[in-house]
């Protein structure tokens, strides 16, 4: 099983950003987590993160055409309130897709409350921190698994 971890701008930051809202691990912390909890169990993992809207979609691309994944689990930072072009990457790949968010996007400014890409992703985790990813994953694993 081959899962992509796909993070968008300002997520290589975490750590010394807003602590207080996105936690003290970094993203090689998450990524360590992640690894540790899933390499042993056969799910592989592939991490990625960038700053800009083509990076991501470029990555949502390659991930299904060119890597043959499973599944994504992406945390499209603020691209998710307003990039219709991630969004239409996310439905073109046509593998399941979590969204995931560190924080709950709910309880904050209002601007943060929509999010284009929900329609069409497989659902949502938000505001449980790095845990979140973790959850989005067992979630794959569990859904793609071969069932005897
Ligand atoms: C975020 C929430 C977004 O509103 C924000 O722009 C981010 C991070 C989160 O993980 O909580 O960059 O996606």
């Amino acid at each position: 099983m081959n899962i992509h971890i796909i993070n968008g701008p300002n997520l290589n930051l975490l750590g010394v950003r807003q602590p207080e809202i996105y936690g003290h691990e970094t993203l090689g912390d998450i990524e360590k987590k992640m690894r540790q909890r899933f390499e042993p169990t056969g799910v592989a993992l592939h991490f990625f993160q960038s700053n800009s809207e083509g990076g991501i979609i470029d990555a949502l691309h390659a991930a299904r055409y060119a890597h043959n994944a499973d599944a994504v689990v992406i945390n499209p930072g603020a691209y998710t309130h307003y990039s219709i072009a991630i969004r239409d990457a996310i439905s073109a790949i046509q593998i399941p897709v979590v969204e995931v968010h560190l924080s709950n996007i709910h309880a904050r400014e209002p601007f943060r409350e929509g999010s284009v890409v929900a329609a069409v992703c497989r659902g949502r985790i938000e505001g449980l921190g790095w845990r979140g990813y973790l959850l989005a994953v067992e979630y794959l694993r569990d859904i793609l698994e071969p069932k005897s």
